[in-house]
């Protein structure tokens, strides 16, 4: 059984589709089971290593927006088979599947709710783009985004995890300012302060061993979401040393 998270230095590790089978399964063997990681390998290997380390917690990287149970429902990832296979995480709205496979506010928010009804915690990503950025909108657009996502929230006791991730620091080695990521911070738990579920809040984008210290330690920041780094055994020991 996989310890259950707490908001005290939250990892999250999206593996994307960067790793081979045999890398995944070295990888989760080196992750102390006592950690706050909650791990999101590919699709085709969460169900392998959900049972091969049962004492790790996973995310699945997508759900479907179609239906959360068993049916005829080619190619689609249901609510029901994560739970199935153990699994109590996905993450929703990551920027990669908005801009590559046009996820939105809409099947966003169905996604939250097909989650709700089976129990499983989402991670949901949200951000701006550099353009909203430079044009001094980020800040409205992400309640924005907040708004439509959250707005009729089902009433519920389990946890929501939200990502900031600024699209424009997504794989780029570029990140915001600290007080850049404290104002979004102070805009994200204002603008969800009608939700009664305990809410963690993540920073994504480029986090490396050289940023993990300052961001982990940032007013109202549980934690952070870790990409590619995540997925060098090395980088990724580093960055749980320097997060402490
Ligand atoms: P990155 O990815 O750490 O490689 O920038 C972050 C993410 O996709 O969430």
């Amino acid at each position: 059984m996989a310890r259950k998270i707490t908001m005290e230095k939250l990892i999250i590790a999206n593996w994307k589709t960067y790793l081979s089978i045999d890398k995944a399964i070295s990888l989760s063997a080196s992750i102390d089971p006592n950690s706050n990681i909650i791990i999101s390998p590919s699709m085709i290997h969460l169900a392998f290593l959900a049972e091969k380390f049962p004492n790790l917690n996973f995310a699945a990287q997508d759900i479907s927006y179609i239906t959360d149970n068993f049916g005829a429902y080619t190619g689609e990832t249901p609510a029901a088979i994560l739970n199935d296979i153990g699994v109590k995480y996905t993450i929703i709205g990551h920027s990669e599947r908005r801009s590559n496979m046009l996820d939105n506010a809409i099947t966003v928010k169905t996604k939250l709710n097909l989650c709700a009804s089976k129990g499983i915690t989402p991670i949901v990503c949200i951000g701006e783009s550099i353009k909203d950025r430079e044009q001094k909108i980020h800040l409205d657009v992400i309640a924005q985004q907040l708004h439509e996502i959250f707005h009729n929230i089902y009433d519920s006791d389990k946890d929501i995890i939200i990502a900031y991730e600024p699209f424009w620091a997504v794989g780029t080695g570029v990140l915001p300012l600290s007080s850049e990521i404290e104002e979004v911070i102070t805009k994200v738990r204002k603008t969800l302060n009608f939700v009664d579920n305990r809410l963690f809040l993540v920073y994504g984008g480029s986090v490396s061993a050289e940023n993990a210290y300052n961001l982990v330690n940032l007013d109202g920041l549980d934690g952070v979401l870790i990409g590619k780094a995540s997925t060098d055994i090395e980088q990724f020991r580093s960055i749980l040393k320097a997060i402490g």
